[in-house]
């Protein structure tokens, strides 16, 4: 009995559990908090909110890993930004420009630490057709394969979806 007790009260915090965390990685919850920023109008402003196929990306494609356990991972880091929110070190748009170069700095670190792994779940250097690119991207991406350079997508491509932060020097990398 009280097995069963526990079991059924496992299941039922397993389920809440994932619609809690399935919740926490839609557009309006990110953005109940980053529209202090600039950050979402200037996504909207860009390619993967909206182009010609209408497939696009959302925040969590490029910021919330899909595998399970590093998805925990930055689910418990959010802890931290809901902490920052409540602290309220974030308020004001001048704040936020004064932070920004340093919460870029944190994305990229993580993206290239995971080898862009976010960015491949739709991008991969297998499928692109060099043809059908321009001349620019072909001859430089086709050289990161045939070569194997090891570089990987964000060291190329920042500012995918947001401006690029004052103060940010592509001489640092
Ligand atoms: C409760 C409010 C809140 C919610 C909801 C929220 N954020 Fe944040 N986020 C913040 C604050 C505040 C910071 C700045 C944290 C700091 O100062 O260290 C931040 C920072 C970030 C950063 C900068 C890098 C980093 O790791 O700190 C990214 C990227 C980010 N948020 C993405 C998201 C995405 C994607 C979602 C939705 C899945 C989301 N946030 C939901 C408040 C929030
Ligand atoms: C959920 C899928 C998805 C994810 C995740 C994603 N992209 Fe994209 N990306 C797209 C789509 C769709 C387009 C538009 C393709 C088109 O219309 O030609 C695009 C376009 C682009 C372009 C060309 C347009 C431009 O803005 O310059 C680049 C470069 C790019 N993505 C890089 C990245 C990088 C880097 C990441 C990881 C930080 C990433 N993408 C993550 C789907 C995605
Ligand atoms: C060595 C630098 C380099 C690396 C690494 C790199 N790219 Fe690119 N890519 C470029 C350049 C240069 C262009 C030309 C356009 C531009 O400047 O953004 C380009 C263009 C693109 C385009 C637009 C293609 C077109 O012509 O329509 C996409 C999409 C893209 N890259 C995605 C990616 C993804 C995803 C990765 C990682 C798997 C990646 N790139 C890695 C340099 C790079
Ligand atoms: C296509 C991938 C992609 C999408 C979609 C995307 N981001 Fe980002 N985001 C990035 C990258 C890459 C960075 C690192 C800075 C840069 O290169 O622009 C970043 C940086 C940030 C930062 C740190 C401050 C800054 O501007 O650098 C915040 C906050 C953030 N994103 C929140 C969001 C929110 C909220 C959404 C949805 C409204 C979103 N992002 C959608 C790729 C993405």
């Amino acid at each position: 009995m009280v097995f069963a007790a526990g079991t059924g009260f496992g299941i039922l915090f397993w389920g809440g559990f994932h619609a809690v965390v399935e919740a926490t990685n839609t557009q309006g919850f990110c953005t109940s908090c980053h529209e202090m920023d600039q950050v979402f109008e200037e996504y909207q402003q860009s390619m993967h909110y909206k182009n010609a196929a209408g497939v696009r990306a959302i925040c969590s494609d490029c910021h919330v890993p899909r595998p399970w356990w590093p998805k925990m991972v930055r689910k418990a880091q959010a802890t931290n930004e809901l902490y920052h929110t409540l602290v309220g070190s974030i308020d004001t748009p001048q704040e936020f420009e004064e932070k920004r170069l340093q919460l870029a700095e944190r994305v990229w670190a993580q993206m290239r630490a995971t080898d862009s792994r976010e960015c491949r779940n739709c991008h991969a250097f297998e499928y692109m057709d060099f043809h059908k690119q321009d001349r620019r991207s072909a001859k430089k991406m086709k050289k990161v394969v045939d070569k194997n350079t090891g570089e990987t997508c964000i060291e190329c491509h920042k500012g995918v979806a947001h401006k690029l932060p004052e103060g940010y020097d592509d001489e640092d990398d």
